[in-house]
């Protein structure tokens, strides 16, 4: 089985959306690591009540972002890890770790990129005013939510949508989605050339979207 490690830095609803699939015998990966930059995040108990082990660091406690992944990326070397997901890791991620997971680094984000990357991207859509927005699993490059987009669903936005009842439904969307994208990486389905993604057959052992 495919060896994973998720990042995440806050509620965890997508590493618990993981984990359940995986407990569920829906989705042939191993968690092998979870790597959390919050140590009062929520994700953390998540993890130990998952029986996953984690890594939990401040940022502050080092001189640099080099500095802290290049710990992380010797612990995802020590646990052989092969794909790195990421799932509300709110942080930027530079070449230490993208260069060595090129190609084997994934990111969930709230919206329809390249529309609104960044921080609060459902924020950002309410604001804009558009009427479709959704969410979108791409590999990581160097840039800013910027890399070959893998997956993406749409979701209309409501007129009396709020943050918090446009946000319930992104979730659940991205809930169903993570699993099933991580379920195709894992039975080889996804291939990549240059912006192009392409995922060989739909069919999947996760049937919760489509
Ligand atoms: C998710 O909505 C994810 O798409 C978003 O953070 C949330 C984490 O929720 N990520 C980004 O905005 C990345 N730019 P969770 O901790 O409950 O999984």
């Amino acid at each position: 089985a495919l060896r994973v490690a998720v990042f995440a830095s806050g509620n965890g609803s997508n590493f618990q959306a993981i984990v359940d699939a995986v407990q569920a015998g829906k989705l042939d990966v191993t968690i092998e690591l979870l790597v959390c930059d919050k140590p009062q995040a929520p994700v953390v108990a998540r993890a130990a009540g998952a029986g996953v082990e984690a890594f939990v660091f401040k940022p502050k406690d080092y001189a640099s972002r080099e500095a802290y992944e290049q710990e992380i990326l010797a612990k995802l070397q020590e646990k052989q890890v092969e794909l790195v997901v990421l799932a509300g890791y709110m942080r930027i991620i530079t070449h230490v770790l993208v260069e060595p997971f090129a190609g084997r680094m994934i990111n969930i984000h709230p919206s329809l990129l390249p529309s609104f990357p960044g921080v609060n991207a459902i924020d950002q859509a309410l604001d804009y005013g558009v009427k479709v927005t959704g969410v979108t699993v791409h590999f990581v490059d160097g840039g800013l939510d910027s890399g070959p987009i893998i997956a993406q669903r749409a979701l209309d936005i409501l007129p009396d949508d709020t943050a918090d009842s446009l946000a319930e439904r992104i979730h659940r969307v991205e809930q169903e989605l993570y699993p099933q994208v991580i379920s195709w990486i894992a039975a080889d389905k996804v291939s990549i050339d240059g912006r192009r993604v392409t995922i060989e057959s739909r069919a999947s052992s996760i049937r919760t979207v489509d």
